[in-house]
């Protein structure tokens, strides 16, 4: 991947990480965010040496702040003229109802608005790549959800649950990935989503309550590693076998079939809608 820039969001821990040293190795040009400056020098020095590559930066957002990721492309922008790779991976799990500093609850306002909104405003820099990819990284969780409710994001009049919303918020991602598939074809650029594996990282023990975390932390021994977790996206990122294939879900590298409801065109575009107007801004394609 020498000459090819791949910007990787959570690229500080987990799979993100773990992409980000393989990608480095195949000699790409790696910008990783992180919401946390210690964790991000902390990740840069350990990318850097497990790679052997030098050509590793990172830029700070905090994905769940539309302020902060309107700051965040502003930066990516001037560092990166093209981007080849856009890797939307960052996610987060929450047990209670958050809103965040947008009154969005938690996370979809993360898991989807955060990369929706990141994706269109540095999407002229991924156009001025040729043949870019976007990966979206999805879950087998998106499956619990059938559809969504776009007049109750915040659970105003329906029950909130940790792992209900979170399938949502997985459900949108392929929702985003195949609507923003069909509006980029003609620039060349594909679109697909991946669901990694049940990967053994810490995501269910941030912000997850004590069940949760116990009940993540005895199944760890059965996941897969974080270097096997990130095998579909390498695949996704890298490989010439998948140039020109756009709007998939993606697991062990292989295209699947994700759930009916996620692949209706109506639902993602009416999402499209509510998301443009949950940013204040619609996006001319
Ligand atoms: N692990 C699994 O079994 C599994 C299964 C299916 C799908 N996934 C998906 O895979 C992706 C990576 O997850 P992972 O398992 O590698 O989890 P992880 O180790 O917790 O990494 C998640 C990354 O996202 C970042 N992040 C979380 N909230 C953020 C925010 N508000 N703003 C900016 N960055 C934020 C984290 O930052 P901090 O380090 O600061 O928390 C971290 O860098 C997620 O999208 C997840 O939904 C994971």
């Amino acid at each position: 991947m020498e000459g090819k820039t791949v910007v990787i969001t959570g690229g500080n821990a987990g799979i993100g990480k773990a992409t980000a040293i393989a990608l480095a190795k195949k000699g790409a040009e790696i910008v990783f965010t992180s919401r946390n400056e210690k964790k991000a020098t902390e990740a840069l020095l350990e990318i850097k040496k497990a790679s052997k590559s030098e050509n590793v930066s990172y830029v700070l957002v905090d994905l769940s702040s539309q302020k902060s990721v309107r700051k965040a492309a502003e930066e990516l922008k001037a560092k990166c003229p093209k981007i080849d790779v856009l890797i939307n991976n960052a996610g987060c799990y929450i047990s209670d109802l958050q809103l965040n500093e947008d009154g969005i609850e938690m996370q979809f306002g993360t898991n989807h608005i955060g990369h929706f909104l990141l994706t269109n405003l540095i999407l002229d820099n991924i156009k001025a790549a040729k043949k870019a990819r976007i990966i979206n990284l999805s879950s087998i969780a998106h499956k619990s959800t059938r559809g969504i409710n776009l007049d109750d994001i915040n659970y105003e009049r329906e029950e909130y649950g940790g792992w209900k919303s979170y399938s949502r918020s997985k459900f949108c991602n392929i929702l985003f990935t195949k609507e923003l598939a069909r509006r980029v074809e003609k620039d060349g650029i594909t679109v697909n989503a991946v669901h990694p594996g049940g990967v053994r990282t810490e995501i269910a023990e941030k912000d997850a309550n004590w069940y949760t975390k116990l009940g993540w932390i005895i199944s760890k021994p059965l996941m897969i590693t974080v270097e096997k977790g990130a095998a579909t996206s390498i695949h996704l990122a890298s490989s010439a076998k998948v140039e020109g294939i756009t709007g998939h879900y993606w697991v062990r590298s292989k295209q699947e079939w994700s759930n009916k409801p996620s692949q209706d065109s109506q639902t993602a575009e009416a999402l499209w809608k509510k998301s443009e107007e949950l940013v204040g801004e619609a996006f001319a394609f």
